[in-house]
């Protein structure tokens, strides 16, 4: 007899069909779910700092938001985006990335009146791109991201690029590379863009059709071409860095200088010009190596013409993205791993009475700040150690009720197996300085390992 193969969207549970997700998303939970949390709490916690507001813009956007904002001859606006209509005909599309909502927003609120200029922005959310779904790149991806609007000086630019460093930094990524670029104001743009265009004119039989489009659209798009990357004519190509008006190369030169002062290192690489539209002047990207490729785990640059390209006033910006799926792939690559979800106390009991304790003081102890889980199964005393191991509990908290009688309840040190009777009324007290005391032997522990 054949063999019953059957796909995985064809798997049957009770008879029905199993719906599986779309192709390039992903469901975040268990250890991912975990790094992702703490991409994001790290992001949120040095954005308050450098005095960075959270702003929360829609999912999906008028379409012609993107169109005009990234530029027709980007290949997001031209490949990737999800458009569709509404019940009311409206186009609509689930936005590729964060620059152009906040852009709008910044206009539509008439928050370029606000007094205190520069506004500063941080975000991370859902975007959307049809991308051929491979290692690092989804269709839905989670980006966080700054923008920092109102702002000509290239503080700001180093600023941005210091945030971003710091934040892989903290997360203890070791071999991230930064590349910086400048494509110059429009000036410099433009005659970049008459050499360019002159240099490649008597080779692009030798591109993609891609490319002969981008010829007259967006000449610039061609050095950015996955398909003509390895084309030995793009080696020789014209450099922007060589076209800078004397602004523009001041620009440039402060940049970097202030990257001096914070330390941070970079390399100079005149062959960023970056996917999207809307940049001039500073342009950067965040990278590091998987198996021997380069992964762009952040990028970004300044935009002073998006926000009068989309109908508010001459506003200078920067800002930068990230891919936090890409970062925690980074993270991987960087052997590191959030270990297991341990908790701090696990309640133990037998009887209704013991029970309804372990409800109420779990909820006190949760509200003193200690992750506490309880039984909830009515499971056997001898399956709840099993429980509370496989939780990896630290104390456990045994309630019975001739103790409790006492104001009284037994404590377990779930890895020396001390135990103690502890009174309730000390029971904070207690909890506080044994987990105190556990911190400090799993720190100097960890010590003791990076001292070998
Ligand atoms: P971007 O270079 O298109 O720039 O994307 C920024 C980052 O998002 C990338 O470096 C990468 O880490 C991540 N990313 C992009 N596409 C994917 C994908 N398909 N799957 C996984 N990760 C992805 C922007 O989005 C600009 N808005 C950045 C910016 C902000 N410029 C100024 N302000």
């Amino acid at each position: 007899m054949k063999g019953l193969v059957l796909s995985r969207s064809a798997f049957l549970y009770g008879g029905r069909k199993m719906i599986t997700k779309p192709k390039g998303c992903y469901d975040l939970y268990g250890k991912e779910g975990r790094t992702f949390k703490q991409i994001d709490n790290i992001v949120s916690m040095l954005a308050e700092v450098y005095h960075y507001a959270y702003i929360r813009t829609p999912i999906f956007e008028a379409s012609e938001l993107f169109h005009r904002g990234m530029g027709e001859s980007s290949d997001v606006v031209k490949k990737e985006m999800y458009d569709f209509e509404d019940k009311g005909g409206r186009k609509l599309t689930l936005r590729p990335e964060g620059t152009a909502g906040v852009v709008r927003a910044y206009i539509e609120n008439k928050m370029y009146g606000n007094a205190t200029q520069p506004l500063k922005f941080y975000y991370s959310g859902t975007m959307y791109r049809y991308e051929r779904p491979q290692s690092g790149r989804d269709r839905e991806l989670t980006q966080f991201g700054l923008e920092l609007l109102g702002a000509t000086d290239p503080s700001a630019d180093a600023e941005i690029i210091s945030f971003a460093y710091q934040v892989y930094q903290i997360l203890g990524l070791k071999n991230v590379k930064v590349k910086l670029n400048s494509l110059g104001d429009n000036e410099s743009r433009t005659l970049y863009r008459e050499k360019l265009m002159a240099y490649l004119k008597p080779h692009m039989d030798g591109f993609c059709e891609d490319c002969k489009t981008r010829f007259s659209e967006n000449p610039l798009r061609i050095l950015d071409c996955k398909v003509d990357a390895k084309n030995p004519v793009l080696k020789d190509a014209p450099k922007t860095l060589d076209f800078l008006n004397d602004a523009s190369k001041e620009h440039f030169e402060q940049v970097c200088s202030y990257l001096d002062i914070l330390k941070i290192p970079y390399e100079i690489d005149g062959t960023i010009v970056r996917g999207l539209d809307y940049y001039n002047h500073t342009v950067f990207e965040f990278l590091i190596e998987i198996d021997g490729k380069e992964l762009a785990i952040g990028a970004g640059g300044r935009y002073n013409g998006l926000v009068s390209t989309l109908g508010g006033p001459e506003t200078a910006c920067v800002g930068f993205a990230s891919g936090i799926g890409r970062v925690a792939l980074a993270m991987e690559e960087n052997g590191m791993d959030m270990g297991e979800d341990a908790i701090d106390l696990y309640l133990l009991y037998v009887n209704e009475e013991e029970k309804k304790y372990a409800i109420y003081l779990a909820q006190e102890l949760r509200l003193a700040g200690y992750k506490t889980e309880m039984e909830y199964l009515g499971r056997s005393l001898k399956a709840q150690f099993r429980q509370a191991d496989r939780m990896h509990a630290k104390f456990l908290i045994l309630l019975n009720s001739e103790e409790l009688e006492n104001n009284e309840v037994k404590v377990k040190n779930n890895q020396t197996k001390e135990e103690e009777l502890v009174s309730l009324d000390a029971l904070i007290y207690y909890l506080d300085e044994k987990l105190e005391d556990e911190e400090e032997d799993c720190c100097s522990h960890h010590e003791e390992e990076e001292d070998v």
